[in-house]
């Protein structure tokens, strides 16, 4: 499974970046407007951090807009993925988009017949939004294990991109439902590393260590 970080944050994307396992970003709106500066020179920024995939999502909501909005996202470097919503318009401008050979990922999906319309318009990748569903009381998990199971079967190649990341439990769901991605805010990323019995075994080692260096 494929990590993305869920940010447009210079600095998290970096700090990220510094394993060596990341491998893509994805923005929307909300967050590029957290950073106060201008959408495209932004989401250059992140490209120049980042090797992998960078979704850059348009704000146009009419079909012709969209796709000239997503020519000139895709014109920025081609490590951007197209973010398209998943209204009617949205996929008419991801099945001429995709016709144009430009990656799109199709956004705010929320059942399992939609993420079928993203894969019929060729869309490359789908982000059912998990923490939001869980947020109402519907289980995240299983709209993913759906749309894996109906991909799967269809042989369809749009890959399950698990968004909206509350946290750890997520990921392992995410991973354990067949997600090709999942894309988390930096703070579940950092999350991921840690267990109290690391830092006392580790803590441990290295007391026995020094006691051993003293000893001989
Ligand atoms: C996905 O690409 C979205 O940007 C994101 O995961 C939404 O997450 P939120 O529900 O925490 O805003």
């Amino acid at each position: 499974m494929r990590i993305f970080i869920d940010s447009a944050n210079l600095e998290e994307i970096r700090r990220a970046a510094a394993y060596g396992i990341v491998d893509g970003v994805t923005t929307n709106p909300s967050l590029i407007a957290k950073e106060g500066r201008e959408h495209h020179d932004q989401i250059r920024a992140i490209c120049a951090i980042i090797g992998g995939d960078v979704s850059a999502e348009v704000v146009a909501t009419e079909a012709d807009a969209m796709v000239a909005e997503g020519r000139d996202l895709a014109k920025i470097h081609d490590s951007v993925v197209v973010k398209i919503p998943l209204i009617r318009d949205g996929i008419k401008a991801v099945s001429r988009l995709t016709a144009e050979g430009i990656r799109t990922n199709v956004t705010l999906c929320f059942t399992a017949t939609q993420a079928l319309l993203a894969a019929k318009a060729g869309a490359y990748l789908i982000s059912p939004f998990m923490g939001r569903l869980d947020d109402i009381s519907q289980p995240g998990a299983e709209l993913i294990r759906e749309i894996v199971t109906i991909y799967d079967k269809y042989g369809f190649a749009t890959q399950v991109l698990a968004a909206s990341a509350r946290g750890p439990l997520h990921v392992k769901e995410s991973a354990l439902a067949g997600a090709h991605v999942c894309t988390l805010p930096y703070k579940v990323f950092d999350k991921l590393f840690n267990h109290p019995l690391t830092d006392i075994g580790l803590e441990q080692f290295l007391a026995d260590h020094r006691r051993s260096l003293v000893t001989a």
